[in-house]
């Protein structure tokens, strides 16, 4: 056979040890042909691709982001998008396409299946852990360990000058990696986006730390947080090129208020992109590869339209449209009845 790869949206720990494991088990024991295309759906559009041989994916498998190159945008933006996708399909002979991504490339992948036939096959990526159909995204493990490292760095320097710090974390419409972090870094608070926040209930919680002779906390925000409606000005909604809003600025709206209610000196620590970069967690390249090989599978058996998973333990075809433009959003139990009996 021969076979596309591409990987799309923002990059991820993990992504080329799933390019490595998609080659090794296509080329090695199946004898295919597999191409990686450039830069997401691009590459697709304006047919750049190298071939993906072995020897272009050894020593990948702990390389942080992706020897492909990734966008965000997809075929459906512009009108001759989808007929460009199938001329290379027909063009460069390809019997199928792994589509290696987010929420956004999955949707536009099933699309592509659903509506046009296109044989695509999906991996599901992502550090924020939010891809419905799957237990976890490969990347996420690597940005809570980031994170939670992040937080015990932060908790001595808090300690040291008696202050409070804001964290901010990705996660946009879920917030997984604020959870996690913030349960393992033993976090005074965390926000998340499914879970308005009320600005007075935040600094009443620092100021009863205080009280008990805790004079530093470390507060975790998901940059999606939300307040409760009418309790904290937000900055103004910016957004890019693709019309996704551009976050990052919750805990500057969080720190003066916290100082404003408490009198405590309060610092924000935005930890950005370090979340995305650098060498995948062990388990992060082990659930990768699995995902890589499943995914070569399920092309062999003609799975189209469908993704890989992980379901309890296991790695399972499911159906790629149930994913579509939909979040898997925290366990709301994990929240409340864990993260919250630390809060304070
Ligand atoms: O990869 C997902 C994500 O990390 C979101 O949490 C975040 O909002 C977004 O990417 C930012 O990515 P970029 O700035 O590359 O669009």
């Amino acid at each position: 056979m021969k076979i596309g790869v591409l990987t799309g949206g923002g990059d991820c720990p993990g992504l080329n040890a799933v390019i490595r494991a998609i080659v090794r088990k296509a080329v090695d024991v199946k004898g295919d042909t597999v191409i990686g295309f450039y830069d997401a759906w691009d590459g697709v559009l304006e047919q750049r691709y190298l071939e993906l041989t072995t020897p272009v994916v050894r020593g990948i498998l702990p390389r942080g982001g992706t020897i492909l190159g990734t966008r965000r945008g997809s075929p459906f933006d512009s009108k001759d998008g989808v007929d460009r996708v199938k001329k290379t399909f027909t063009d460069l002979k390809l019997d199928a396409l792994i589509v290696i991504g987010g929420n956004g490339s999955l949707t536009v992948a099933s699309m592509l299946h659903k509506q046009h036939g296109l044989p695509i096959v999906g991996v599901p990526k992502t550090i924020d852990n939010d891809v419905v159909g799957t237990d976890a995204t490969f990347g996420f493990q690597t940005a809570v360990q980031i994170a939670t490292d992040a937080i015990d760095r932060l908790h001595t320097t808090a300690e040291s000058h008696d202050r409070v710090l804001v964290v901010e974390v990705m996660g946009r419409d879920a917030g997984w990696i604020a959870l996690q972090a913030g349960i393992a870094g033993g976090a005074t608070a965390i926000l998340v986006p499914e879970v308005p926040f009320d600005i007075d209930e935040l600094s009443q919680i620092v100021r009863k730390r205080h009280d008990r002779g805790r004079y530093a906390s470390v507060v975790v925000v998901a940059e999606g947080a939300k307040p409760k409606p009418g309790t904290l000005k937000m900055p103004a909604r910016v957004l890019d090129a693709f019309g996704h809003e551009k976050l990052g600025d919750i805990a500057h709206a969080i720190a003066p208020e916290i100082t404003a209610r408490t009198g405590f000196e309060t610092r924000v620590v935005q930890l950005g992109y370090i979340q995305r970069g650098g060498t995948p967690t062990s388990y992060d390249r082990v659930l990768s590869t699995r995902f890589g090989l499943a995914a070569v599978d399920a092309v062999h058996n003609k799975e189209f339209g469908s993704m890989v998973a992980l379901r309890c333990g296991e790695i399972k075809s499911v159906d790629m449209s149930a994913t579509a433009n939909q979040t898997r959003t925290i366990d709301l139990a994990l929240f409340a009845d864990v993260a919250a009996t630390f809060f304070g």
